[in-house]
């Protein structure tokens, strides 16, 4: 898994903006760049348009890119008001688009097949509630990280989930191998809520961020 390079980096201008249809290849480009040996990268650059394309068309997402000066798109941190269902109705509701998108990367790593139809069971195994946001990923461009980006990424996403009304966002961060992510989120005020491991054996931290008062959470 990626580190943080050193933070002595001059930081870089950003905007962090709602992402759009229109930005669709770049996001992709960068995922692939940020996360190049995660489960979705090795699903394929069809997989992943199909995925943010229906994320984005969600009412409930909450997507937003990081633009340089430059116009380019750097960063990008996505997740949604967390209701029950997220990821089945995300995955039904486009299934043909997705199923054809699958077939590069299940050819590629068969195993990949238990770890889609667990997404469709993806609100068994989540907290959700009324008012308890979810923060699914983030990724800064690998040229781009240990400048400041995420940092910008993560306060974006949190003003949008108090603007819908979240009391407090949670997400789930690898807890080995992650030192960076795990650093930025303690030293930006995220609370460990927990530590789990899948049924893949990764040790996962749960982390929330209370913006107002105790979220109601249900598992
Ligand atoms: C994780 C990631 C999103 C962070 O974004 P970033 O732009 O690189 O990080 P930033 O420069 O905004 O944040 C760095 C902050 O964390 C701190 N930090 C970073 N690495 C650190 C480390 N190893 N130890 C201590 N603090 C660290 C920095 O000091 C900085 O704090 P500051 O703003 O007070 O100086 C990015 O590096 C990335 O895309 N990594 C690969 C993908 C990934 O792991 N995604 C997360 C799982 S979905």
């Amino acid at each position: 898994m990626a580190t943080i390079p050193p933070t002595d980096s001059p930081r870089v201008s950003v905007v962090a903006r709602p992402m759009t249809s229109l930005d669709i290849d770049s996001v992709v480009m960068t995922h692939r760049s940020a996360m190049p040996g995660f489960f979705l990268s090795s699903m394929g650059t069809g997989f992943l348009k199909t995925y943010y394309a229906s994320l984005i068309d969600d009412p409930t997402a909450i997507a937003r890119v990081a633009i340089d000066s430059s116009g380019d798109v750097v960063g990008f941190a996505v997740g949604s008001m967390n209701p029950s269902g997220f990821y089945r109705r995300l995955l039904t509701r486009r299934w043909l688009a997705f199923a054809v998108a699958s077939v590069p990367g299940l050819l590629r790593n068969p195993g990949a097949t238990w770890r889609i139809v667990r997404a469709t069971r993806y609100p068994s195994t989540q907290p959700h509630g009324d008012n308890l946001g979810g923060l699914y990923s983030i990724g800064v461009r690998s040229d781009t990280q240990g400048r400041g980006v995420g940092r910008t990424l993560v306060n974006a996403f949190l003003e949008e989930a108090r603007a819908r009304g979240s009391s407090a966002v949670y997400l789930h961060a690898d807890a080995e191998g992650n030192d960076g992510w795990n650093a930025l989120l303690q030293k930006m005020g995220w609370r460990l809520e927990s530590t789990f491991s899948t049924p893949e054996g990764r040790r996962m931290n749960e982390y929330w961020f209370v913006l107002e008062g105790e979220p109601n959470v249900a598992r």
